[in-house]
């Protein structure tokens, strides 16, 4: 048992609520909208995170943001938002338009080499682009490929033995033993971070997220990152940057190879932007630009309902702080308390055809009056309230300029044969990968 997605059946997906005793522990699975807007977006204080959740990702990410509560967290966050607010979307865009072009480097390559078809090991090649995303905007400098190869093996490595874990963990092995067990392979990318970060302070002043983590200070203390912390927040950036959004687009690009009429509405609406360049003074062939990004609303849709059927953070955890209240039910104290996107974005109740692919639903001009409601109501990929991801943005802009560059050069076919065997560990990933074959268009 290594995946959490193993436990539901398909009751979880009609039920507003459910719950159920398990080791001692009083667990709850939360679907109602409302009682999920209470949980995260008013609920901060008496939902907060898991302790599971710290404990689990300590050894690799330390008091990261991301996993502490109460005012440690309120601090990081307001420091963590500025830092986001300096490196603005517009300003890394070139450090992803230089991941994005090596990436077209590297497939172009095994095109040439192949005849013109080439099967694609895709989740691969996103983790590679979306690594090289991240690395760029963090440290200005790009990924190496050793090194890429080395941190990817070791993360692969984390996320199973933290899966494991978990699961040991529910059976009272102790704590400290197990956070041992995930030490070894965390070290490995701790390591790795802390000496890129010390080769970029040796480059002096830069205008990467870096710089802007440094240089961010809270108004209410005056207190910056510490130096432990500053590593802390750029592990869990580079997780969070990296891992979430390669899981999205290994699985957008698999969708779009199997549902060509999807991909086709999507090469003509960047084939739209490129006609009209040559009018403006521009060279269809160059690369699609920060301005052409806003542009492609059926990509953004694409990428939506992507991360409706996906949703890279599956599940979310917290603990309940006080005996509480949840839908009809008493949710005794310590209870833990799940909310699971991929439950509530597949729920009977909340969406029609909940398991079809249909991007339309999130266009303004075809969604019907309920689907818009349910994109408010149940769709949270990026969680909600004030924990809701910093880096939703970023994420959307890396996947268009990812998906639209990819669809201009290559079409993309099924392997036919081959389909995910989808895992929820730390994020959703496919445990025989994700295969797509690319042919060149020109
Ligand atoms: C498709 C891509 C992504 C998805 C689906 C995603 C999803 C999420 C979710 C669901 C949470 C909140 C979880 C909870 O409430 O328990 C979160 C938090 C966070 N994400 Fe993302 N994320 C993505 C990309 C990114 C990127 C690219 C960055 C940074 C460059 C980022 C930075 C963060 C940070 C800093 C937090 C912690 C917020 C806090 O606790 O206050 N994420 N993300």
């Amino acid at each position: 048992m290594d995946s959490w997605l193993n436990l539901l059946n398909e009751w979880d997906f009609r039920i507003p609520i459910g719950s159920v005793q398990f080791l001692g522990l009083n667990l709850f699975l939360v679907n109602e909208p409302a009682a999920v807007k209470h949980l995260l977006v008013d609920g901060v204080d008496s939902y907060p995170k898991h302790p599971f959740t710290l404990w689990i990702l300590e050894p690799l990410i330390g008091r990261a943001i991301f996993s502490v509560n109460g005012i440690e967290w309120a601090r990081q966050r307001r420091l963590m938002d500025q830092a986001f607010q300096v490196a603005q979307l517009r300003k890394v865009f070139p450090q992803m338009g230089g991941a994005v072009t090596a990436m077209l480097a590297r497939l172009d390559a095994s095109v040439a080499a192949s005849a013109g078809v080439v099967t694609v090991e895709i989740d691969q090649e996103m983790t590679v682009v979306t690594a090289d995303v991240i690395v760029r905007t963090i440290l200005s400098r790009p990924l190496g490929a050793a090194e890429a190869r080395e941190v990817f093996e070791a993360f692969v490595r984390y996320q199973r033995r933290a899966g494991q874990a978990l699961m040991l963990r529910f059976l009272r092995l102790p704590e400290q033993w197990l956070q041992r067990y995930l030490g070894r392979h965390a070290s490995t990318i701790r390591g790795w971070i802390q000496a890129a970060i010390g080769q970029r302070m040796a480059m002096g002043v830069s205008s990467d997220l870096l710089q802007a983590l440094i240089e961010a200070e809270d108004p209410e203390t005056g207190s910056g990152f510490s130096e432990e912390e500053l590593l802390d927040q750029v592990c869990f950036l580079f997780l969070a940057g990296h891992e979430t959004s390669a899981s999205a687009l290994g699985m957008a690009t698999y969708l779009l190879s199997q549902f060509p009429d999807a991909q086709q509405r999507l090469l003509q609406e960047v084939a739209v932007i490129l006609e009209a360049r040559p009018a403006l003074g521009g060279n269809p062939l160059d690369p699609l630009t920060f301005d052409d990004l806003r542009q492609l609303p059926y990509g953004s849709a694409i990428f939506n309902e992507t991360l409706r059927l996906y949703p890279p953070v599956s599940f979310f955890i917290r603990e309940a702080a006080q005996d509480s209240e949840l839908v009809d039910r008493r949710c005794p104290m310590r209870s833990l308390v799940t909310i699971s996107p991929w439950v509530i974005q597949r729920h009977e109740h909340h969406w029609s055809d909940p398991d079809g692919f249909r991007p339309e639903r999130f266009l303004a001009d075809t969604a019907s009056p309920q689907e818009k409601q349910w994109a408010k109501d149940a769709f949270l990929p990026f969680g909600l309230g004030p924990r809701k991801c910093p880096g939703a943005a970023f994420a959307l802009q890396e996947a268009l300029l990812v998906l639209a560059e990819l669809v201009r050069r290559y079409e993309l076919l099924p392997d036919l044969g081959h389909q995910p065997d989808l895992v929820a560990r730390l994020t959703l990933r496919s445990r025989n990968g994700v295969r797509v074959r690319l042919r060149n268009r020109y």
